[in-house]
């Protein structure tokens, strides 16, 4: 299967705002589809291959069951489970990959080797993840939080902690679909110029701090994710401290008090966040975590439409 010019999706703003919204009401249908038992087997006979550097369980499991959903098959394939973790490198995978499936997708540290996977496939590439960005999350935050607003206008989002992979992709987001976004990290731990660059290019304007109360302010919503992400365990002492005060828990919530509560998860409670927050009923986190499946499965069928 090939297609002389495949679409891939490593950064949200790889679809323009209304391709964006076109997936996201996809992934309401298909949503609607399921919870209606309607059948949607709209990859009958389709393979997704799917990479992983990195532990998952929400990816692995999105993808792989939305595959089923849609009639299609998904290969997990553990780095250290095919000969790239032998060190063929990641063209020549990418290039034997395409001939045998219809879509990848790829959990990977570096950011470039996604792009290494892209520039040498004849079949659509998703990033599952890598260190700068995970935008299949920002399409089922987006869902998630498209659900509980009623829509995109005039709603306004804290993203407090960690400037990492998943705020990086949530901040170009938040930006095409037009929210009011501040974003509280320590300093030295923000969003990377260029993804800010990004934002405002797209009509965005985040606020930028180090003061989680100030972000945290009358928000809609508050999102959070781990101090410590995939790769990063060496730094855990110093990461710690850095982070000393950015906790979400209920003394921070008293300054938002209409406020659901988000988390890409896994979460590390007691660090970014407290046990009480995510099992509170401000927490929309295990709805976050569903429409993984649902964005995704909209995401695979656009792209192979
Ligand atoms: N949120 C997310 O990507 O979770 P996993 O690491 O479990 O896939
Ligand atoms: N920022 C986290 C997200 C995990 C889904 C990490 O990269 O480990």
């Amino acid at each position: 299967p090939s297609d002389p010019e495949p679409r891939h999706f490593l950064e949200i703003d790889d679809v323009s705002h209304e391709e964006l919204l076109e997936i996201l009401d996809r992934a309401d249908d298909l949503k609607h589809a399921q919870q209606t038992g309607e059948p949607h087997e709209a990859l009958d006979g389709q393979t997704l291959g799917m990479i992983f550097q990195k532990p998952s369980t929400r990816t692995r499991v999105s993808f792989e069951t939305g595959m089923t959903q849609l009639g299609g098959h998904a290969v997990f394939l553990g780095a250290d489970d095919i000969q790239l973790g032998r060190g063929e490198p990641l063209k020549d995978t990418s290039r034997t990959l395409s001939r045998y499936v219809d879509v990848v997708m790829a959990r990977l540290f570096k950011h470039d080797n996604v792009e290494v996977l892209a520039a040498n496939s004849s079949v659509p590439v998703v990033n599952g993840l890598t260190d700068d960005a995970h935008p299949c999350q920002t399409l089922a935050d987006l869902l998630t939080i498209r659900e509980q607003e009623g829509g995109f206008d005039d709603v306004s989002v804290a993203w407090i902690g960690d400037g990492n992979n998943v705020g990086q992709s949530f901040v170009i987001g938040a930006a095409m679909t037009d929210m009011d976004l501040t974003v509280a990290t320590p300093e030295g731990y923000g969003i990377d110029d260029g993804v800010i660059d990004r934002a405002q290019e797209l009509g965005g304007d985040p606020t930028i701090t180090t003061d989680p109360v100030e972000a945290a302010t009358d928000a809609d919503i508050i999102y959070t994710d781990v101090w410590i992400s995939m790769g990063q365990e060496d730094e855990r002492d110093v990461r710690m401290e850095a982070f000393e005060g950015f906790q979400v828990c209920s003394d921070l919530l008293e300054h938002a008090p209409e406020a659901s509560v988000m988390h890409c998860l896994p979460a590390h409670r007691g660090e970014e966040i407290t046990d009480e927050v995510i099992e509170s009923d401000r927490s929309i986190v295990f709805d976050q975590a569903e429409n993984r499946l649902h964005a995704q499965k909209a995401l695979l069928q656009w792209l192979l439409d």
